[in-house]
Formats: C-alpha cells, structure tokens, sequence
C-alpha cells in the first residue's frame, strides 16, 4: 500500500484548474446502459473509482474507449450478469446499474454493497422508489435480485430522505417507464441535474422545478449523445480551504461558484478573503480567522462531503467551532487522526468541538475514507515537520495523483511503496 511523505509549513502558489466530478462521472457512465447508441464524455477525471467503473460496466459486454479525458462507452451487446461482490464492495456506486438494467433487462442481481468506513449505507430509498415504479426484490445470500413483471410503470415517488444515489437510480430506472414520474423530496445536489441534463441529450424528457420535484416522461429509446461532465465542486473546495489553511494567494478556476455557496459563506463568516467569479475563485491571505459553527444538510446546505476539510481548517483559527454532522453516521474517523497532528477536538454523538489556534506537528497517520485523508494531507500541508499519511488508496479514490497535482503548486510531497 501506498503512502504519502509530506514536508509541512508547505508553500503554495499560482492556481489549479478543476477537473470532472467523481459523483457527477460515475451515475452518467452508467446511464450509457439505457441506450444502444454511444454516449461520449468529456472531461472525465483519472480516478480509481471512475476505473473501477469501466471494469464494472465492460463486464456486462460495454465496449469502453477511452483518451485522455474523454471516454466512449457503447453497449449496444451487453449482456445481463450478477453483479459480484467484488466490485461492489470497492466501490458504493455500483449500486446505480440497478435502476437501468431493470429497465433494460427486466431484472438485475447485484450483490448488497454492504456498509464503509462512514456508515452502513443502506439502499432502501432506492428499493423503495424502484418498487413503485413496479419492481419487486428479494434479498438472498448478500445479493439483491430484482425483477419486473413486463415493463417499470411511471409513478408518483416521495423519497423519506433526499438520497443522491436513490435520485439517481430511480430517475435512470423511470426515463423508459411507461408513463409520467413524479420524484418528490428528490436531492438537489448539482450532479442530479448534471446527470438530468445528459440523460435529456440522450432524448430523455425530465424536467426538475425550482424545488427540486423531477417530473419525467418515460419515452422508448434514448440515442447517442455527447456531455462534458462539470467540475468537481468537492475538490474545488478543498483546494480552497488549503490555500485558506495556508494563508497563500491562490485561484482555484473551472468550477461553478453557484455549487459551493455553503462553503464559500462558512469562510467569510471565518473571516476569510476570498474574490468570486463566475467560474473562478481567488482566495488572498488574511490577518486572521475565526471559529464558527456548521452543520451538514443536503444540498444546498454544507456539504458532507468538505466536512473533514473543514475541520482541519477550524483548527488553525481563532476560538473555537463545532460541525454537526447530520449525513453519515460515522464520519468523524478523521478526528483521531487530526488529533495525532495537533488537533484538539472532541466528539459528542454526531458534533465535533474543535479547539482553535492549534499549531499541527508532523506525525505518521492513517487514511480511513476518501474525504478524511484529503484532510490529514491539509493539516499536514500546514504543520512543522514532515508527516507520513498511510492507505493512500483512499484518497486516490477522489482525488487525480494528489503529488503531482499539489507538487506542482509548491508543496514537498512524494508518494512511497509502504
Ligand atoms: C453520494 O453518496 C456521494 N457518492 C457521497 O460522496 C456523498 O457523501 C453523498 O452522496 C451525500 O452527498 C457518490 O455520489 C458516488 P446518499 P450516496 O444516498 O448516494 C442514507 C464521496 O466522498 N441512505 O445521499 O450513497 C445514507 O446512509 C462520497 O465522494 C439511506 O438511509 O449518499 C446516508 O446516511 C462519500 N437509505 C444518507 O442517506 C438509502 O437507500 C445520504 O446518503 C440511501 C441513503
């Protein structure tokens, strides 16, 4: 396994221009199984799970190009198989080929993907939503089977929690259905319209109002389309609060400020200078920061995905802040490892204390999931002396060569074979 040896008081300057979204790649990959015709995309990033989803995809018969940032995927001859645990337990979103291949196949058998580091990650809503569109499951020896008696019926849904995977996998399911489809309490989340947005260039007719209901109007087949995938706002974030964390003049470009507003007011309210354009940010350093208190909701509330990130910022300033963490059941993992490098924060069911005016010292730490360890890379970034952050596999889950990308900005880090 990989690690990561970081020299801290990094610095770090210029700008990074954002590349595709992970969440937003991997539902519109798989929305290539509604159609017979190829789907091309641009500006997918190179990301471990975006290739564990080629595997996944070609292992049905998908024909798969792919160059530079750009992919084609055909799968005109695919064909209907279980979908094994294997695959499904490395990567969550493997549970979205259920809706489309029930809409292809007429059934689907896809191991349950089991819980992660952050929670156990049931798939209810999704069950749930895909029964009404007339789907029936049963649960046998870690699989999920599914099957439908001759054709999805389109139907009135309202989902009990705003799931971005249900959303997606019941709209994918209900753009064929016969009929109207009405997903009421859907998520809002930039990468469900993203997604809606592609599957309507494939010849889908969704349309999603002001608040958030997705009204869709199943028709026949979808044909071949061509989408650009929008930017990763997640990893703009974090790029963000790093050069917020060291107090740096950056810009962080290619990416669509309207997607992380909730961030971007949670740093001013710190006391963070920071210039908005359309599709760019500068952030410009500051005399100081101070704490604040957060909580994470839906979009377009805080994210949970910039929840440990943001801890580790709250850490350097002044006073102190609290996030509660109303997502995941379990995403505090990272707390023990901030504190290895100097945190002082502590947990109390699902909200974290976050002393401020900490002082990070380098310390050997461990990755646990995707968004935990892109915050022990922060907080080592900032402290004195070197640190060794181990289960990279984690962070390259998300993030494009992390050493190469921030190397070229100015910190010292290298990637070693453990
Ligand atoms: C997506 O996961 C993202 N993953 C996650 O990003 C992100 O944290 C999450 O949305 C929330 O924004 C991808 O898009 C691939 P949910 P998803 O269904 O769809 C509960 C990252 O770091 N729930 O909105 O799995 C669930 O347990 C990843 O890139 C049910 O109870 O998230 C959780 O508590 C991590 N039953 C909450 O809802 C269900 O059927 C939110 O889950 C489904 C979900």
């Amino acid at each position: 396994m990989d690690k990561l040896i970081i020299k801290g008081c990094a610095n770090l300057s210029g700008e990074i221009s954002i590349k595709g979204s992970k969440n937003s790649a991997l539902p519109i990959m798989v929305s290539a199984l509604l159609s017979e015709d190829t789907l091309k995309l641009r500006n997918i990033p190179k990301l471990a799970d975006i290739e564990n989803m080629s595997k996944l995809l070609r292992n049905y018969g998908s024909i798969i190009k792919s160059k530079s940032d750009s992919i084609e995927i055909n799968c005109k001859k695919i064909i209907n198989k279980d979908a094994d645990y294997d695959i499904v337990r490395k990567m969550r979103a493997s549970i979205l080929i259920l809706g489309p291949l029930l809409s292809r196949f007429g059934k689907a058998k896809i191991s349950l993907p089991g819980g992660c580091a952050i929670g156990t990650r049931p798939i209810d809503i999704h069950l749930d939503g895909l029964k009404k569109l007339g789907a029936n499951f049963k649960v046998e020896n870690g699989y999920v089977v599914g099957q439908v008696n001759n054709q999805l019926i389109g139907s009135h849904i309202k989902l009990s929690f705003p799931s971005v995977g249900a959303t997606e996998n019941i709209m994918m399911a209900a753009v064929k259905a016969k009929g109207k489809t009405i997903i009421e309490n859907a998520a809002k989340e930039p990468e469900i319209i993203d997604l809606a947005n592609c599957l309507n260039k494939m010849g889908a007719n969704i349309k999603i109002t002001k608040k958030g209901t997705i009204n869709i109007i199943g028709v026949k087949k979808l044909h071949k389309a061509n989408h650009n995938i929008m930017s990763d706002r997640i990893v703009a974030g974090t790029f963000i609060i790093a050069a917020v964390m060291l107090n740096k003049k950056f810009e962080v470009k290619d990416v669509d400020t309207k997607h992380i507003e909730a961030l971007i007011s949670a740093l001013k309210n710190m006391g963070a200078n920071i210039k908005l354009k359309k599709n760019s940010i500068k952030i410009m350093p500051t005399n100081e920061l101070n704490g604040i208190k957060i909580q994470t909701s839906p979009h377009p509330g805080f994210p949970t995905d910039l929840q440990a990130q943001m801890m580790a910022l709250m850490s350097l300033a002044n006073g102190k802040s609290q996030i509660k963490e109303n997502i995941f059941e379990n995403r505090f993992m990272h707390v023990p490892e901030l504190n290895r490098l100097g945190a002082k924060i502590r947990v109390k069911k699902d909200v974290a204390f976050i002393s401020g005016s900490r002082n990070f010292k380098g310390a050997q730490v461990m990755a646990s999931d995707l968004r935990a360890s892109v915050s022990l890379v922060l907080a080592a970034l900032c402290a004195e002396g070197e640190s060794e952050i181990n289960r990279v596999y984690h962070l390259d889950r998300g993030y494009e060569k992390i050493e190469n990308t921030l190397g070229k900005l100015g910190p010292s880090i290298k990637r070693e074979k453990n």
